[in-house]
């Protein structure tokens, strides 16, 4: 495997998805909490930074711990270390060094840039810049404004880069990273999704023995995958539950559960709706119904596992970007955020976690998901919240409500679905406003509800764009939920890119 050691870079967990698309195995681990090294890890690259290696008590690392021990690759902030530790000189940068570069020396003997081509584009994005590099280092590339665009420590396996080979605008910069990790670490490309699924599964068979595992599902890809993944390792000892909050889309809690049936999971279904409805009567504030909706799943979740006996695990879809623990740069001290996305359970029920699938990122959970043959329908569903509708309904909350944004959020989803829009958009909803707007239908007046639809494009749901959907589509919508929804006269469509708005409207 390959090591990232994270300097603070937004671009760090970049660089390890990368690495992983090469079938290679790495994990990021903060700068100054390295693990110790061990014969599998074959190689490590150091990550940018929004620091200056000029500025005292900014993100350092003993170079002696990996030097002619395994191969190292700066980049950035990295390459900037490297030199500045090894005799160089890094200064702020007088031209500028952000955006697209074009290579326009490319030293193609060394292996780090082998097929690299001349002229090809990378990415800049620094602040500071190699002003001077020592008699040790070699220049082995250079674009017009940046002499030092690449450097190797001459007779030795360090290198650096000062563009970014992680981001897409850097064209060959998947060649580049191939050519460190496979070539000059050594690293076999043997990293699949088949491959994961059998040791995975070979590790929980061997963890869990006959144990018992309590797990909550959401219908969502984390948990299904995650789910069964330890039913492939113990079968009927994975004790699923699926709790109806009320708060679910139209008729997904019976269908949800009907697939996981089939899917050969043992899972009971909770209908705990009015549980729910009760914590949460009254209560406007989104916070506060955030809060309650937590804590009577909680409360439900623990009272169902309590029915099981000798259960001595608790089963949990946390993926890596959940578990990493990101390096936070902030003036001249660095914190490291430890944000383990737990939701209160283990400390609760006393169990220990198992999370089998918190060394992935979310698209390879989808490959492994693909893998055990789940179904493309399941795998392709789009986030939904925890809290589910009942951030979606602003004010406080009915099972009326709860209906009328059903029937809405069901004719939005289905027509997306049948213009072949469903994928297109990251995620889509409906929002039941508090506001009553006056309309007329045949000779009536009417004086009924606003439901605002919306739908985003992202990547990761951190910033998003409003879904630029058809007119026509948007037209036909808003008439069949008027005509069919009773209770709604009117449909608007949120434009607001995330930031400065965000995704739920609470
Ligand atoms: P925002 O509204 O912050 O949403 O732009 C970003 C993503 O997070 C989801 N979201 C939540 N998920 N519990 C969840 O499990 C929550 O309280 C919650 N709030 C927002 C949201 O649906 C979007 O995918």
């Amino acid at each position: 495997q390959i090591l990232i050691l994270d300097f603070g870079s937004q671009y760090t967990q970049l660089i390890a998805r990368r690495v992983r698309e090469l079938n290679v195995y790495c994990e990021i681990h903060p700068f100054n909490k390295i693990p110790a090294l061990s014969a599998d890890i074959k190689g490590v690259i150091l990550s940018g930074s929004p620091c200056s290696v000029r500025d005292q008590g900014s993100p350092d690392v003993d170079l002696s711990l990996f030097e002619d021990k395994i191969p190292v690759l700066g980049v950035c902030y990295g390459a900037q270390l490297i030199a500045h530790k090894k005799g160089g000189t890094v200064m702020a940068s007088t031209s500028r060094e952000y955006g697209r570069a074009k290579l326009t020396k490319v030293d193609h003997h060394n292996e780090l840039l082998k097929e690299i081509s001349l002229d090809t584009q990378v990415w800049m994005s620094h602040a500071d810049t190699i002003k001077a590099v020592p008699d040790s280092f070699e220049i082995i590339s250079s674009t017009p404004s940046v002499d030092v665009a690449a450097y190797r420590v001459k007779g030795k396996q360090v290198y650096g880069i000062q563009f970014h080979p992680e981001v897409t605008h850097t064209l060959q910069g998947k060649e580049l990273l191939r050519n460190f990790v496979v070539h000059i670490c050594g690293c076999a490309q043997d990293w699949t999704a088949d491959q994961f699924v059998e040791s995975t599964v070979a590790n929980l068979k061997q963890k869990l023995g006959n144990d018992k595992v309590v797990m909550a599902l959401s219908g969502g890809v984390d948990s299904t995958v995650a789910a069964i993944l330890v039913h492939k390792a113990i079968g009927k000892n994975l004790h699923c539950i699926f709790v109806d909050n009320g708060l679910l889309r139209k008729n997904e809690f019976e269908q949800v559960l009907d697939s996981y049936k089939h899917m050969g999971l043992n899972i009971k279904g909770v209908d705990a709706k009015d549980k729910f409805y009760t914590a949460l009567n009254g209560h406007t504030d989104p916070e506060v119904k955030r809060k309650a909706i937590g804590k009577t799943f909680i409360d439900v979740f623990d009272e169902e596992s309590h029915l099981l006996t000798d259960v001595k695990w608790l089963g949990q879809g946390t993926i890596y970007p959940d578990v990493i623990e990101s390096v936070s740069v902030m003036g001249p001290s660095v914190t490291i955020k430890s944000h383990h996305n737990v939701g209160g359970l283990p400390a609760k029920m006393k169990l220990k976690v198992v999370e089998p699938l918190n060394t992935l990122f979310k698209d390879e959970v989808r490959v492994v998901g693909k893998t055990l043959g789940i179904d493309p329908l399941i795998l392709g569903r789009h986030p939904f919240p925890g809290p589910g509708l009942g951030i979606r309904i602003l004010g406080d909350i009915t099972a009326e409500k709860v209906r009328i944004l059903q029937e809405v959020d069901s004719i939005f989803i289905s027509s997306l679905r049948n213009a072949g829009l469903y994928d297109k958009v990251w995620q889509a909803g409906a929002i039941l406003l508090p506001v009553q707007s006056v309309g007329v239908m045949g000779d009536e007046r009417t004086y009924e509800q606003v439901v605002s639809l919306r739908a985003v494009t992202s990547t990761d749901g951190m910033t998003a764009d409003w879904a630029h959907l058809p007119y026509e589509f948007l037209a036909n919508v808003s008439s069949d939920i008027i005509n069919k929804v009773k209770g709604v006269n009117r449909v608007v469509y949120d434009i607001s890119s995330k930031p400065p708005a965000t995704i739920e409207w609470e």
